[in-house]
């Protein structure tokens, strides 16, 4: 008997998450995104959750990518909106319009940082955010979205 399909989080990264690990290190870490991949394909495994990663520079790209998160009824959707997390009411729009629940994740904490990463659109509609703890703030997202119904 083939096993029931896991359910499946989708981890979705914009623009410049390609050039983690030599990007700012002192603020997003020495870890590559590839590197954040295995490490949460290991704790998916796990958890015994599926997972789709993808990295885009463009926000539309971002869109879409969260419609198919909807299309093909994820868990939950993970993402790293970067800097589109300031800017984008296209982000925040999609995040509405869909089922799955949204966890906004940060490497760094914006919080903490200059005054226009203060305002998160993606925070406007998202399920929970997890943010100011490098690479393990996926790890601790994801471990939240396995919690969820
Ligand atoms: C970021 C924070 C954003 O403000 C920034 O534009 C990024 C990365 C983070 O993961 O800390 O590109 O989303």
């Amino acid at each position: 008997m083939p096993s029931p399909a896991l359910p499946v989080v989708h981890v979705l990264n914009g623009p410049n998450l390609n050039l983690l690990g030599a990007r700012e290190p002192e603020v997003y870490g020495h870890d590559t995104l590839t590197e954040i991949e295995q490490m949460l394909r290991d704790k998916a495994a796990t958890l015994s959750l599926g997972m789709v990663f993808r990295q885009t520079n463009h926000e539309g790209t971002l869109v879409d990518w969260l419609h198919e998160a909807h299309e093909q009824n994820a868990k939950a959707v993970l993402l790293n909106a970067a800097a589109y997390t300031h800017t984008s009411i296209a982000l925040l729009d999609a995040i509405k319009a869909i089922r799955p629940p949204v966890i906004e994740v940060h490497l760094s904490d914006p919080a903490m940082r200059e005054p226009f990463r203060h305002v998160s659109f993606v925070g406007m509609a998202a399920a929970a955010q997890v943010k100011g703890l490098g690479a393990r703030s996926y790890l601790r997202a994801l471990e939240l979205a396995a919690t969820l119904p």
